[in-house]
């Protein structure tokens, strides 16, 4: 269900790799039984309750309730996007990744190593041009940050890299899929041309785009790489992959705006920067941001686009707002960027301010009463009326009530507030925003059933489920699929049902169940299955017998019913002694 890539390869894929040993090597694991536990790498702790379980091929930390498959794993420690961890994962497990229908034509892989080509003829370039060197000296940089950042040169001219790298046809085409040729009434040119070259590189650390900066006060002071199949602006953050390559959770992450920003930064000892290259912030980015770290701090300029700019990251990053995340907003005086300030004033300085930064709730509801008048009745409630919409779309928790809360106050306005309801039955949140919910027989059934899907050759009269009465049942139709599913593929790990599950509506709620404690041996585990089987059996023939009247069953079907339940409600009762 993952669209691009056949269910059964993700299937293959995770039977043939294991999660235990692609742990192990990020993560130094300690046997506990039948599992292997560590210290959570996602969240700070000093005792572990990561837990890798090598029978379902699932991780879970019952700290911060990270969970997953190997496919997971590496998404949320590498930062990997799907289709990227899967593609490792195949390498490691020495796989092809086959793609379905025509979607997407793969990536000629001619196109990221002429791009690669290209950085390392710019880093050359440099060396031939003093001027470029002067430039960059002029602007504090030092050799060795040049250099970490592959920072380049694109000579003056017209044909710079054709002449150096387009050497046949085939050669000029993959430089123009790569984005780096202009076409004029005389042909084709080089894009980039007497520009200070800025590879921007993708999660995995191949170069994707450019970003060139003039010399000199003529022509735009920036010029960036077009979107092309490899670069999608909106969803790439320059500075992110050297990020991550100095550690794998960073406790914040700094985003800026410019390039110059995170190369001075980064200089000055702050590796944790990143820019959005002058676009808004996207849905995306923030996504990568919260990958790599609990904390955002978003530093704009003071100025009315910098505000404007930091009211689009908000938007953005209000709905993935989930426990435990945070962003802050710092704003810097008028007529200063990140690069200016540290220069100015020193790193210590500068971290003071990254430590001081506004909060997100100060930043928001700063926003809004600088809009309205809160000493008049009007104004409260406008003020209402707009922020309103914005606490709706938070993820329910901790976060969502505190602002509720502070809405409220400023406002002198009581609220319902409205809560989302989760699919199939209702959970509710404890203080901390977990989700907790009620062991209903069905839930015991089905989180079995996930956590070891072979139970289901212990089922048996599977088509009771299907009868009449079930239908009252809240939640069996998913049982049922789930049964199927199983009884199709006995021997699927936890981890494969989640992957191939991937997109189903049911998908939290499954997730949940497969992180349930279940305690106990096998044989108790069995026989909890089979106990919650038979209840559920049992509510289906009470039900139809208190409805026997409506639906006048024959004598027969009657008794039957009544044999049924007995059955049902000895074998229940013999194994409660
Ligand atoms: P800035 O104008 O703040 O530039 O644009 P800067 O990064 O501080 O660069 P210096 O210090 O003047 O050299 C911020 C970002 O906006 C994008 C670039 O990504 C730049 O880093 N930008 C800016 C463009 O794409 N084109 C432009 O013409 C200007
Ligand atoms: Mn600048």
């Amino acid at each position: 269900m993952s669209g691009l890539i056949p269910d059964s390869f993700i299937e293959e894929l995770l039977a043939r790799s294991d999660i235990v040993e692609l742990i192990e090597r990020r993560v130094p694991l300690k046997r506990s039984g039948s599992e292997f536990q560590a210290c959570c790498p996602f969240h700070d702790e000093k005792t572990p309750s990561f837990t890798v379980s090598p029978r379902k091929q699932f991780y879970h930390c019952f700290g911060c309730g990270a969970h997953g498959s190997a496919i997971g794993f590496l998404m949320q420690y590498e930062g990997l996007e799907f289709l990227d961890a899967v593609e490792d994962l195949a390498r490691t497990a020495g796989l092809e990744v086959p793609r379905t229908g025509k979607q997407q034509p793969r990536i000629d892989t001619g196109v990221y190593d002429i791009l690669q080509s290209c950085s390392k003829f710019y880093v050359e370039q440099l060396r031939h041009h003093p001027e470029a060197v002067e430039y960059l000296k002029g602007r504090g940089l030092s050799g060795e940050i040049c250099r970490d950042f592959e920072i380049g040169f694109a000579p003056a001219g017209w044909d710079g890299v054709i002449k150096q790298l387009g050497t046949d046809n085939h050669h000029l085409d993959l430089l123009k899929q790569a984005g780096m040729l202009s076409e004029g009434n005389s042909g084709q040119y080089d894009k980039f041309r007497n520009r200070i070259m800025f590879p921007i590189h993708d999660r995995r650390g191949r170069v994707i785009a450019f970003g060139g900066r003039a010399l000199s006060d003529d022509g735009p002071k920036y010029l960036n790489s077009p979107e092309t199949a490899l670069y999608h602006k909106g969803r790439e953050l320059y500075g992110l992959y050297l990020a991550r390559k100095r550690t794998s959770r960073l406790d914040n992450i700094i985003v800026v705006e410019g390039y110059m920003d995170v190369v001075a930064l980064a200089q000055f000892g702050f590796k944790n920067v990143v820019a959005t290259s002058g676009t808004a912030t996207t849905d995306s980015q923030v996504e990568l941001l919260f990958r790599a770290a609990d904390t955002i701090v978003y530093c704009f300029d003071g100025d009315k686009a910098g505000r404007k700019a930091a009211w689009r990251a908000l938007e953005a990053t209000l709905p993935k707002l989930k426990e435990g995340l945070q962003a802050k907003f710092l704003f810097l005086p008028d007529g200063e960027d990140p690069d200016s300030m540290v220069r100015k004033h020193g790193e210590t300085a500068f971290a003071q301010q990254i430590e001081g930064a506004s909060p997100l709730s100060e930043f928001f509801f700063d926003h809004f009463t600088a809009m309205t008048d809160l000493g008049s009745l009007d104004g409260r409630a406008k003020f209402v009326e707009q922020a309103r919409p914005y606490l709706e779309a938070l993820p329910a928790g901790g976060f969502r009530d505190m602002m509720y809360s502070q809405l409220e106050s400023r406002s002198f306005h009581k609220l319902n507030r409205h809560v989302q309801s989760p699919v199939i039955a209702s959970a509710t949140s404890d203080e901390r925003g977990k989700p907790i919910q009620t062991r209903t027989p069905l839930r015991v059934l089905m989180a079995h059933l996930v956590q070891n899907p072979s139970l289901v050759k212990q089922l048996e009269n599977v088509n009771e489920f299907n009868g009449p009465g079930n239908a009252e049942i809240q939640g069996i139709e998913i049982f049922r699929e789930l049964v199927d599913f199983c009884n199709q593929r006995p021997n699927i790990t936890t981890a494969q049902l989640i992957e191939l599950w991937h997109g189903h509506p049911a998908m939290p709620h499954l997730e949940k169940l497969a992180v349930w404690h279940l305690p106990g041996d096998e044989d108790k585990q069995l026989q909890e299955f089979t106990d919650a089987a038979n209840r559920i059996r049992l509510s289906w023939v009470e039900i139809l017998l208190s409805r026997i009247s409506n639906i006048m069953l024959q004598r027969e079907e009657y008794r039957a019913l009544q044999d049924r339940q007995l059955a049902l409600k000895k074998q229940l009762e013999g194994k409660q002694d």
